[in-house]
């Protein structure tokens, strides 16, 4: 099964860190953001990765290829545990292409451009803002679940986390069917609408950033009117699919997950990574206390 990770994105909410780096390659601690998605696919079973990316990406690409100067010179000096991570990057257990996302369309358009690579099967759309907890009993859990969900029950499925009302306005907001209840993990869905105000939201389950979706989805997108940002929003085709009779069910998100594309976010993920890091963890309960 594959995986479609749209890194294409401007991250102007991140301006002016992401004028010459990519967001997707912000450091957690030690490792790239696009780093832990990535694990993250692996973890639950996906064989192939799509990046959807931009010119001014490269960096993404090249951080999974193989660096050969840098492989020798580390063998030199004898820096054997940087050599092995380094090695597990380039030897990860999936198959990784990329497809250009010429303009900035939106996310709608990103999915669109993988339409060719996705053949007639189900697949994943994975929002590289967004990472999962590394919290040992909550990790990876979500993503398998939402794949298991369509090997065993044929699902399309989004994961779902409810947020406060003022936040609403960030994200997609899921409408439910009268059998909604909260207290389910799974429920079937009736609608998206994409960052709604306050007053005018469906409900507060806000859209996490990651969806199984059939192909059917790629008769909907080229109808999408586009936004008032000129963008053509996945949650638009969703939406309209959901209309035209499509069962599409939310997945409770269980644990946490960051939105490393706001810096609120991003240092909330520093911050639990960092404390749950073998040897960062004590000096940083230290620092905090004498800040
Ligand atoms: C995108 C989606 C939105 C979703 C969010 C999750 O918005 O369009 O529905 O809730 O990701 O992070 P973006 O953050 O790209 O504006």
């Amino acid at each position: 099964m594959k995986a479609i990770i749209p890194v294409a994105g401007l991250g102007t909410r991140m301006l002016p860190a992401t004028k010459a780096i990519p967001k997707e390659m912000f450091p957690i601690i030690d490792k790239p953001i696009i780093q832990y998605v990535v694990e993250e696919a692996i973890n639950s079973g996906f064989e192939e990765i799509i990046l959807v990316t931009h010119a001014s990406k490269n960096s993404i690409e090249n951080h999974f290829d193989k660096s050969f100067e840098l492989e020798a010179t580390l063998e030199n000096r004898l820096k054997r545990s940087s050599l092995k991570e380094l090695k597990n990057i380039a030897d990860l257990d999936v198959k990784i292409s990329s497809i250009r996302q010429g303009e900035a369309l939106g996310l709608g358009h990103a999915v669109a451009c993988a339409e060719k690579s996705i053949n007639d099967e189900y697949f994943a759309v994975i929002l590289p803002d967004r990472i999962m907890s590394m919290h040992p009993l909550r990790k990876n859990k979500n993503l398998k679940k939402m794949r298991n969900l369509y090997k065993n029950k044929g699902y399309q499925s989004i994961l779902i986390e409810g947020i406060k009302p003022n936040l609403i306005s960030s994200y997609g907001a899921i409408k439910f069917d009268k059998s909604f209840d909260p207290k389910k993990a799974i429920n079937r869905i009736n609608g998206i609408v994409e960052k709604p105000q306050k007053n005018k939201a469906p409900s507060f389950f806000a859209v996490v950033g990651r969806y199984i979706l059939s192909p059917e989805i790629f008769k909907y997108i080229p109808k999408v009117t586009k936004s008032s940002s000129k963008e053509i929003e996945l949650t638009d085709a969703i939406h309209s699919m959901i209309l035209s009779g499509q069962d599409v069910h939310s997945v409770k998100l269980e644990g946490k997950c960051f939105d490393c594309g706001s810096l609120e976010g991003y240092f909330e993920a520093i911050l639990e990574f960092g404390l749950r890091h073998k040897s960062l963890s004590k000096p940083i309960r230290k620092m905090i206390n004498n800040v």
